[in-house]
């Protein structure tokens, strides 16, 4: 869950790769580093905090030369200091190296190490790489880098450089690793926007493969020895895409970016009431649908199964990434398994479909960002096309990722020979104009934003398909506001939760305009009978739930199997403005990543 990025060309590297760094923060933002090759000599910089804290050490000045690798850190072995940022270096100061990932054989490979008398500079797992290259080391840096890599358990996206030799060399096993074609120079880095600005032709790296980068040109070999003829792809993303354009956040851009990418979603995918998706897997001929995801993704895991129940009437299941991988889950051919993920690198994702697929299911995957891991090992899928996201809580991509699901449950109905309801297709097609007039008037939820922002608990209350949204908006709060929020399906509010109902506990009602409307309404007014106070996110036109309600913010009116797109970007707002009326960093919570590609 690291960001790495190496650059080696004509021009100074250290500026070009510290912006490129930045784009990479969202990956890891507790410490950073970086190391120029100078002629002969290796510099470092490292320091504990985040990259502007880099920028601010008066020894960067001397870091002058064209080649470069940095790092942009999110700890896991050993605390976020200066000491244990990256890059590590060998006992000559010769061998420099970034890593994202986890070393799980480190401590007997350190052990080692020491006894055969290499001096440790931190707490870390990533350096014991940097003294096995320097072990290995007879000249040849990619060479020295595939033996050590021989003795290495666990996942790696590493960038190595050696004072001796003009090239920056790269490998990759489960984290991702891009290498960016420039004029005369050339990047690696972990994910594509932090090249974009200078290339729009990468490589993806696939596992176990060495990529050997020099100014002019790039080769890629297996551990195994064998030369690989990688194919060179056409980066989609754009500048202007990774940038802020004005908004405060770039949580808030994309959550103002919704119609937008819904309208992407949607393009040439609905049409005359008929979904078109490819490639085309076959669908019918499944008997259950299993959808897994991590954190907002498995929320939407859960909506996918309450619309392959209702719309496609197919055995349906949802289960979260990291329990479905360690299980023995019984599946077999005749079993889809929808993994969903906005940036197709999540470990436990991929981990849960590479589970999947050995044991004979077929793999769909609901997938985010072009070219990721997960993408590209399903066996058929859906691209989003939300665009870049870059705030750590994920706003666009959930809304996104429920339309998607709509679209593959309806086409999974009309494969089976089944009527697609036209005003369910037109109520679709008609959700970017409604979340636009949503966001034209944002005064309510500042006002309820302002007045709670000094609460410590919250619980988020829905029924039915709007269950997973009380989850996602609980989510949403706690990660971006530190205020401890739980969402539980309103109906099991009585069977503990509402213990701690009295007048200092908010409780955020999802009333959805469905079978389950009075339900809600019977489970709001036990909340207000023992004085908690209610803020309802409710169907324009709803007065009843209106009346019961302290605060109220009104959702357009739509079927209920769209009603999680409209509900809950009323809660995506809510949370932001608590947490910027906290003053806190939304766009980087503590302790989070935006991309978890660590178990
Ligand atoms: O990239 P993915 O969708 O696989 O990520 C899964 C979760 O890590 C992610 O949704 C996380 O829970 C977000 N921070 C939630 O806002």
């Amino acid at each position: 869950m690291c960001g790495i990025i190496g650059y080696i060309g004509k021009r100074e590297a250290a500026p070009l790769i510290l912006r490129g760094l930045h784009r990479l923060e969202y990956r890891g933002y507790d410490s950073a580093g970086i190391a120029i090759v100078s002629g002969e000599k290796l510099f470092a910089v490292k320091s504990a905090g985040m990259i502007t804290a880099l920028e601010a050490r008066p020894e960067l000045k001397r870091l002058i030369g064209n080649i470069g690798i940095a790092h942009t850190r999110w700890a896991t072995h050993g605390e976020p200091t200066e000491q244990n940022a990256h890059p590590h270096l060998d006992c000559k100061g010769e061998i420099a190296v970034v890593h994202n990932g986890i070393i799980e054989n480190y401590m007997e490979l350190r052990e080692a190490l020491q006894k055969r008398g290499h001096t440790f500079n931190s707490e870390t797992d990533s350096e014991v790489i940097a003294h096995l290259i320097e072990e290995s080391y007879e000249g040849v840096l990619e060479d020295a880098v595939a033996r050590a890599l021989k003795l290495l358990e666990g996942t790696f996206g590493l960038a190595v450089v050696h004072t001796g030799e003009r090239k920056v060399v790269a490998v990759r096993r489960s984290s991702p690793l891009i290498i960016g074609i420039g004029q005369d120079e050339m990047f690696v880095a972990s994910d594509v926007a932090a090249v974009v600005e200078h290339t729009s032709r990468v490589v993806h790296l696939d596992d176990d493969e060495i990529a050997c980068i020099r100014q002019d040109g790039f080769s890629v070999m297996r551990l195994s020895g064998e030369m690989v003829e990688k194919r060179v792809d056409k980066v989609e993303m754009s500048l202007s895409q990774i940038e802020k354009k004005g908004f405060k956040h770039f949580m808030l851009k994309e959550i103002f970016e919704q119609p937008a990418s819904i309208t992407n979603l949607l393009r040439g995918r609905l049409k005359d009431g008929k979904i078109t998706l490819t490639p085309n897997l076959g669908l019918a001929r499944f008997e259950r649908v299993i959808f897994v995801g991590c954190g907002t993704s498995w929320h939407s895991a859960i909506i996918g199964r309450y619309l392959a129940e209702n719309l496609a009437g197919i055995r349906a299941e949802f289960e979260y990434a990291s329990e479905f991988r360690y299980r023995k889950p019984i599946v077999t051919n005749r079993d889809l398994v929808v993994v969903i993920s906005q940036s197709g690198e999540t470990a436990d994702t991929l981990g849960a479909l590479r589970e999947a697929k050995k044991r004979g299911a077929r793999t769909l995957g609901i997938v985010n960002v072009v070219g990721s891991t997960i993408s590209r090992e399903v066996d058929g899928g859906i691209y989003l096309h939300a665009g870049p996201e870059i705030g750590v809580a994920s706003t666009k991509a959930f809304t996104s990722q429920v339309m998607a699901l709509l679209l593959l449950t309806l086409y999974i109905r009309q494969e089976r020979g089944l009527e697609n309801d036209p005003e369910l297709i037109r109520e679709a097609a008609a959700m970017p104009a409604k979340i636009n007039a949503m966001l034209d008037n944002l005064d309510v939820i500042k006002n309820i934003a302002r007045e709670f922002a000094s609460y410590k608990n919250f619980i988020y209350l829905g029924r039915g398909i709007n269950y997973p949204v009380a989850l996602e908006g609980a989510l949403k709060l706690k990660e971006i506001s530190y205020i401890h929020a739980e969402g539980y399906p309103a109906g099991e509010m009585k069977h503990g939760p509402i213990a701690l109902i009295d007048d200092g506990f908010p409780v955020v009602f999802i009333v959805g305009n469905d079978a389950q409307h009075e339900k809600v309404l019977g489970n709001m007014q036990e909340v207000k009978a023992r004085k908690g106070r209610i803020i309802a996110v409710c169907s324009e036109g709803d007065t009843d739930a209106a009346r019961v309600a302290d605060y109220c913010i009104t959702v357009p009116q739509t079927s209920p199997l769209l009603s999680p797109i409209l509900n809950v970007v009323p809660l995506q707002l809510l949370a932001y403005y608590v947490a910027d009326a906290k003053g806190l960093d939304v766009d980087r919570p503590r302790n989070l990543a935006k991309s978890v590609t660590v178990e």
